[in-house]
C-alpha cells in the first residue's frame, strides 16, 4: 500500500525558512588537492551555487602543497565535476562564474609563510568581511589539526571565539577524530586552544543525510509512533549500515581504522543516538546535542566478558559481490598479510535508562556484504497469541518498522493481515512510504547541507566535543578487550555473504534473527 500524500500547504509545517547563509565570506579548504575535495566538497559547492544556497558574495580558497595555477586547479575541479556532480552536464555560463570565485594557495601546512600568503590572498578580495569571515574546512591528517589552527592563530586569521577579532571563524574538522577517547580529548584541548567550541564544526556526514534528520522529526512530530518508542512496546532494534564494496585503495587509512572506528564509533552511534535519545527541549543545537550525550552516557559500557559474548568481528575472505570476484582483505593493496583488522562488526548493547531498560540494541557494519543499505529495524513486541495461536502458532509476525536510511530512502510499516477467502489465515503485509514517490527524485548529498550550515553558523548537525569523547569512551573498551588478539578462524566471512556465523548466534541467544535489508522497488 502507498501513503496518500495531502498536498495541502495549510498542513506543512515549515520549520525554518529554507536555509540560507548571507554573510559574505570566504571557505579556505586545507588539503584541497587531496580525494575529498573533489569528490564531495567542490560538487557539493557548485550544487548549493547553481541552487542559489551560498551567499551572493562568497570566495573558495584551496590550499595545498602542490605546485599549481589558479587556471591548472580549476581546470582539474572543472573535470571532477564531469565525473562527480550530480547535476548533470555542468552549465557552462554558471561554471565560469563560480570558477571565478575559486583560488589556489600554494604552501606547507607547517610554514608560517604559506599563511602570510593566504592573508595576502583574502587582503587581494577587497571587501572586509571576505577577508574577516573565514570557514576553515581541515580536510587533512588529525595529526595536523593543531598545527594548521595554531598558524592560522598567529596570522591573525583566526579570533577566538568570535568576538575577539573582527568577523567571524569557523573551523571545520573531518574525521577521523582521533583514534581513541584520549587522542580525541587531546585533539580538542589543542582546537580549542585557539578557536572556541562553538567554531569548531566536527564532521560525520551520516548526520547531513536528509533521512538521517528525518529521524527525529519522525519520532517527535507522530504521536502514534512516539507513544510506543519505548521497552514496553519495543522488543529490539537492528540498525544495519551495510556495504558492498571492498576497502579499495583504503587499504592503508583502514589498517588503522577498522570498522569499529571507521564506522561505528560515528555513524553507527550517531544513528544510534538520534533513534533512541529523549525529545530535546527546543530544535536548538544545544538542546539536541545534550539529549545525544545523555544517551550515549547511557550507554551499558562492555566489560571484557561482556565483549566476548556480544561483540563480534568479521575479516573478508575472497568471494564473489554481485557476481564480481573481490580479494580477501589481507590481499588488498597497503593491507598487512597477516592484518586482524576487523571490516566487519556486529554487536549487541544495552542503554540503563526509563525508556529502554533491558531492550536489546544490534548494530552491525561490514564491508564486502552483499548490498550496501542501511536501515534501522524497530521490531514491536509479540502479539498475544491467545486469537490465532491455534492456526498460525509462533508464526505470527511481530509488528516491525523499518526505516530505510539508503538507498530506497523511506520506511516501511509490517502489519498482520487476513488472506482475503473463506479460511482465517494471517499474514504479514507492509505500508511503504518512499521518498521518491512522495517528494519526487530525491538526490541525498550530506555535504551540500553541512557545508551550507556551517556557513551558516548552525551547529546542530555537527558533533559536540562531549560526544565525540563520549562515543569513544565506550568504542574504547571493546579494543581494549580485544587486547591486539588476532582473529580466530571462525571470524572471517566470504564477501558477498552477511558475514560471520557468529553474528547470527549474537541474536540467536535471545531468539532473534537479523532481518536482511530488503530492496524495496
Ligand atoms: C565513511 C567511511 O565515513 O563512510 C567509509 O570512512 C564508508 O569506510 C563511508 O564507506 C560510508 O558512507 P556512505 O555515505 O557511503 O554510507
Amino acid at each position: 500500500m502507498q501513503t496518500d500524500f495531502v498536498p495541502d500547504d495549510n498542513l506543512v509545517c515549515q520549520l525554518s525558512t529554507n536555509r540560507k547563509a548571507s554573510d559574505p565570506c570566504t571557505l579556505v579548504i586545507f588539503g584541497a588537492s587531496g580525494d575529498l575535495t573533489a569528490r564531495k566538497l567542490i560538487p557539493a559547492l557548485y550544487q548549493l551555487y547553481r541552487e542559489q544556497q551560498m551567499p551572493p558574495d562568497h570566495r573558495v580558497v584551496g590550499f595545498a602543497r602542490r605546485e599549481k595555477t589558479e587556471v591548472a586547479w580549476r581546470q582539474e575541479l572543472r573535470e571532477a565535476l564531469n565525473l562527480y556532480s550530480r547535476t548533470q552536464p555542468i552549465d557552462e555560463v554558471l561554471w565560469k562564474s563560480f570558477a571565478e570565485k575559486i583560488f589556489y594557495c600554494q604552501g606547507d601546512l607547517g610554514d608560517p609563510l604559506a599563511y602570510q600568503k593566504l592573508s595576502d590572498l583574502l587582503a587581494k578580495f577587497g571587501a572586509e568581511p571576505l577577508q574577516q569571515n573565514l570557514l576553515f574546512y581541515l580536510a587533512v591528517s588529525p595529526s595536523q589539526f593543531a598545527n594548521v589552527v595554531q598558524q592560522l592563530h598567529q596570522a591573525r586569521l583566526l579570533h577566538k571565539d568570535n568576538g575577539s577579532g573582527p568577523g567571524w571563524q569557523r573551523v571545520v574538522v573531518e574525521k577521523p577524530f582521533g583514534h581513541d577517547a584520549e587522542s580525541a580529548r587531546k585533539l580538542n584541548r589543542e582546537l580549542t586552544r585557539f578557536a572556541g567550541e562553538q567554531q569548531v564544526f566536527r564532521i560525520d556526514h551520516y548526520l547531513g543525510k536528509e533521512t538521517v534528520q528525518n529521524l527525529m522529526m519522525f519520532r517527535f512530530s507522530n504521536a502514534i509512533f512516539e507513544r510506543l518508542w519505548n521497552r514496553d512496546s519495543i522488543d529490539h532494534i537492528q540498525v544495519t549500515v551495510s556495504e558492498s564494496l571492498g576497502v579499495g585503495q583504503r587499504g592503508g587509512y583502514y589498517e588503522e581504522a577498522g570498522a569499529l572506528r571507521d564506522m561505528v564509533q560515528n555513524h553507527l552511534l550517531q544513528v544510534l543516538s538520534l533513534v533512541a535519545m529523549e525529545p530535546p527541549v527546543s530544535l536548538d543545537a544545544e538542546a539536541i546535542r545534550n539529549e545525544k550525550v545523555k544517551l550515549l552516557q547511557s550507554l551499558r559500557p562492555l566489560t571484557d566478558l561482556d565483549v566476548r559474548r556480544q561483540v563480534v568481528r568479521g575479516q573478508y575472505l575472497a568471494g564473489l559481490v554481485k557476481g564480481e570476484a573481490r580479494p580477501a582483505y589481507r590481499q588488498e593493496p597497503k593491507v598487512h598479510p597477516d592484518s586482524s583488522v576487523e571490516t566487519y562488526l556486529a554487536l549487541k548493547l544495552f542503554i540503563d535508562n526509563w525508556r529502554w531498560s533491558g531492550v536489546p540494541f544490534y548494530l552491525r557494519t561490514g564491508k564486502n556484504l552483499p548490498l550496501s543499505a542501511s536501515e534501522v529495524r524497530v521490531q514491536f513486541r509479540q502479539t498475544p497469541h491467545v486469537l490465532f495461536a491455534a492456526q498460525c502458532g509462533q508464526k505470527l509476525d511481530p509488528n516491525s518498522l523499518t526505516i530505510r536510511l539508503q538507498p530506497n530512502e523511506g520506511i516501511t510499516l509490517r502489519i498482520n493481515g487476513k488472506v482475503p477467502g473463506t479460511s482465517v489465515a494471517v499474514r504479514p503485509v507492509r505500508m511503504h512510504f518512499s521518498y521518491d514517490s512522495e517528494f519526487g527524485a530525491y538526490t541525498p548529498e550530506a555535504y551540500e547541507r553541512l557545508l551550507l550550515e556551517a556557513v551558516a553558523g548552525d551547529a546542530t548537525l555537527f558533533i559536540r566535543r562531549d560526544e565525540v569523547e563520549t562515543a569513544w569512551q565506550f568504542v574504547d573498551n571493546i579494543r581494549n578487550a580485544w587486547d591486539g588478539q588476532p582473529l580466530a578462524d571462525r571470524e572471517f566471512y566470504t564477501a558477498g555473504t552477511w558475514g560471520p556465523v557468529a553474528a547470527d548466534d549474537l541474536l540467536t541467544q535471545l531468539g532473534h534473527a537479523w532481518r536482511e535489508p530488503v530492496i524495496v522497488k
